[in-house]
C-alpha cells in the first residue's frame, strides 16, 4: 500500500515510517521540511494523492490550552479534508487513551485539544474509514515531563501504563496491516507512575556510567522527588479498561536504548 504519513520526523512517526517500510509498504513521510504544514494547510492533500492510508501522528507539545486546541483543531481538520478528497482512503488518528474525566478536569489544555482532535476525525470521516488508535503515555515521555534542577530530578506523580514508542508504533503497523477500523487502545505490560519510571532510567545510567568509571564504586543518579498532582491523572484517568497490551517492561526497553 502506499501509505502518508503526517507527522513522520516525530518520536512516533519515524517509527512508524520504518515499521511501514519494513512491512514492504511505499511511505509518504510528510513534514514541513518538505514542504507540508499541516496547521495552515500548505501541501497536505498533495501529500495524500494516491494513498490508500493516512495516518496524523503531528504534534504540538504545549500546555496552553488557547495554542493546543488552535493547532489540534486546525491540522485535523486540514488533513481530514485531504481524507475527503481521497474516498475510500483510511484515516489513523494517533490520539492518547485517556478517560472522559481527564479532558474534563481543564488541569492540562493538551488533553482538551486531543478530545476536539478526535471529535474532528469522528465528524468529518466516516466511521467505516477511520481508525482511532488511542495510546498511553511512551516510556520517552518521562525525560521530557522531568525538570532537572543540579541533582534533583522532580518527576509529576501522574498515574500510567506507559509502553515504549516504538511497541506503540509496530502495533499501528500491524493495525493497518490488518485494516482495522473503529477504536483501538494500547497500553504496556505494567501500572506505575512517571516517577518510578524515572528511578528505573536513572538507576541504569547511573549503573552504566559506574560500569565505564569503576565497577566497584557506583555513581548515584539523581535524587527522584515525585510532584504531586491533583485530579484524575493522579488516579484511573490514563489507565485504559481493556487495552491492548504491549510485553516489553522499561527493564527490556533500557537494555535496547
Ligand atoms: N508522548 C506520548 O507519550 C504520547 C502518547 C500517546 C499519543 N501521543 C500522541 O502522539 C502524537 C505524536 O507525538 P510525538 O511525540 O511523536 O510528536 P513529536 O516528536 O513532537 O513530532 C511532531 C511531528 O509533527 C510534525 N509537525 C509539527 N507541526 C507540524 C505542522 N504544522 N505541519 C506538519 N507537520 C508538523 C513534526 O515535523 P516537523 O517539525 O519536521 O514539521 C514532527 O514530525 C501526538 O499527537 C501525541 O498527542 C503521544
Amino acid at each position: 500500500m502506499q501509505i502518508t504519513v503526517y507527522g513522520a520526523t516525530g518520536t512516533f512517526g519515524r517509527r512508524l515510517t520504518a515499521h511501514l517500510r519494513e512491512g514492504g509498504h511505499s511511505v509518504i513521510a510528510a513534514h514541513r521540511g518538505i514542504g507540508v504544514d499541516t496547521y495552515n494547510g500548505e501541501g497536505v492533500t498533495e501529500a495524500a494523492e494516491g494513498s490508500d492510508v493516512l495516518v496524523d501522528c503531528v504534534n504540538r507539545m504545549t500546555n496552553n490550552r488557547h495554542k493546543a486546541l488552535d493547532f489540534f483543531s486546525r491540522s485535523s481538520r486540514s488533513i481530514a479534508l485531504a481524507a475527503a478528497e481521497n474516498p475510500g482512503a483510511a484515516m489513523v488518528c494517533l490520539s492518547i487513551a485517556f478517560r472522559p474525566e481527564v479532558a474534563q478536569s481543564k488541569l492540562l489544555g493538551y488533553y482538551q485539544a486531543k478530545e476536539l482532535q478526535e471529535r474532528v476525525y469522528r465528524r468529518l470521516v466516516p466511521a467505516d474509514q477511520l481508525l482511532m488508535f488511542r495510546s498511553t503515555q511512551w516510556f520517552e515521555l518521562v525525560d521530557s515531563m522531568t525538570f532537572t534542577a543540579g541533582p534533583v530530578a522532580f518527576v509529576p506523580k501522574m498515574r500510567v501504563q506507559a509502553l515504549a514508542a516504538d511497541e506503540a508504533a509496530r502495533m499501528m503497523s500491524e493495525a493497518i496491516d490488518a485494516g482495522e477500523r473503529g477504536t483501538i487502545e494500547v497500553a504496556g505490560p505494567e501500572i506505575s507512575d512517571f516517577p518510578t519510571i524515572a528511578g528505573q532510567i536513572a538507576a541504569r545510567e547511573s549503573n552504566r556510567d559506574s560500569a565505564v568509571r569503576d565497577t566497584e564504586r557506583p555513581e548515584r543518579g539523581p535524587k527522584i522527588v515525585p510532584v504531586p498532582i491533583p485530579g484524575p491523572m493522579s488516579a484511573e484517568g490514563l489507565i485504559p479498561e481493556s487495552p491492548r497490551l504491549s510485553a516489553v517492561t522499561v527493564d527490556d526497553w533500557l537494555h535496547t536504548r
